[in-house]
């Protein structure tokens, strides 16, 4: 259980009879809170939730926003923008985040939305336990803020990026990535291709690009948003679906391609790509690839190895190899 779910835990009392509204869950236990009432809203697929959303709605009964401290600032910008827009009256609402997380800074952030600026209310400091601290304010109502005032653009080649905050490598393209985009510029995969984790839908929009039949997955119902904004923006189609790795995917791919995620919340993991690896062949007709692209120093040969009849560094520099693994025709 996070630890921020465990300081709520401790709000028993303040929570007994409110309709809450818990905001970036990043947590199933934050569903047996002891409220009278609960929704929640988040991200992550692989999270059962009310709303799995880039932003939040607010029920017309609830009185009471729990915001769940995001890692990304401007992912809390966002958030309390959009609530604030969503509300007729000021509403309580309560900032819960790790120490570590920035809490801090999001105070900042957090004493503009309840009108700290015009009246002086700052956030009050309700509870702290577990590295992790608790405050609340009323928060005020604003006009609407639309999804895309948040979007950041950003040119690759002839294409246009867009990502949302919380999406990785928010408004750059990231490293990894690039090398992994050398590759499949030189060598054209063959399709259908499935793009695994596809962010802000770089290697989506790219493949689509050159005329590939693509499917992108992402466990971020921002990621979602954020790779259809950018096949919009370029005029391409390609299928995008909000999925725990390969939950919701249809069907077997020539290819799958992926920079794969290497972090859970604010923990770092391999556990995630050693599923997507293991489970790779199933997703896969015969003679299929999967492409992927990891630092430098991880194991990922040796998983390949466990999984793929043939296995090869493609291409490497200091940072970062890319890897093909085939399974036999
Ligand atoms: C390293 S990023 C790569 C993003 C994009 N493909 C790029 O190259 O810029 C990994 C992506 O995997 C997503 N992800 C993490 N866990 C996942 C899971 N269990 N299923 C699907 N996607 C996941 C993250 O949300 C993130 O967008």
């Amino acid at each position: 259980m996070e630890n921020t779910t465990r300081l709520l835990q401790r709000q028993a009392a303040l929570l007994a009879g409110r309709r809450a509204l818990i905001i970036d869950a990043n947590d199933e236990a934050l569903g047996d809170l002891p409220a009278a009432h609960l929704q929640l809203h988040g991200d992550l697929a692989s999270l059962r939730l009310d709303q799995a959303t880039p932003v939040p709605e607010i029920p017309a009964d609830t009185d009471l926003l729990v915001v769940i401290l995001p890692k990304a600032r401007e992912r809390l910008d966002m958030l309390l923008a959009t609530l604030a827009g969503g509300l007729s009256a000021p509403m309580e609402c309560w900032l819960v985040g790790p120490g570590k997380g920035g809490i801090r800074g999001a105070l900042k952030q957090f004493a503009r939305f309840i009108g700290a600026e015009a009246e002086g209310a700052e956030p009050e400091p309700m509870d702290s336990a577990r590295h992790c601290k608790l405050y609340r304010g009323q928060l005020q109502p604003a006009a609407p803020t639309p999804l895309t005032d948040f979007v950041r653009r950003w040119p690759l080649g002839d294409l246009t990026l867009c990502s949302l905050p919380g999406v990785f490598s928010h408004g750059r393209l990231d490293d990894g990535t690039d090398l992994l985009l050398e590759e499949l510029k030189e060598r054209l995969p063959a399709g259908p291709v499935l793009d695994i984790g596809c962010g802000a839908g770089v290697l989506t929009a790219s493949l689509a690009a050159r005329g590939l039949t693509v499917t992108a997955v992402d466990v971020s119902a921002t990621a979602v948003a954020a790779t259809r904004m950018t096949l919009a923006e370029n005029g391409l189609q390609a299928e995008v679906h909000h999925s725990n790795l390969y939950q919701a995917v249809p069907g077997r791919f020539r290819t799958l391609c992926t920079n794969p995620p290497f972090h859970e919340g604010l923990t770092h993991t391999t556990d995630i790509s050693r599923r997507l690896i293991g489970e790779a062949p199933r997703h896969l007709l015969p003679g299929g690839q999967l492409l992927l692209v990891a630092n430098q120093g991880l194991p990922y040969g040796d998983w390949l190895r466990e999984h793929f009849t043939q296995v090869a560094v493609v291409r490497e520099n200091r940072r970062f190899k890319v890897w093909r693994a085939s399974l036999r025709p």
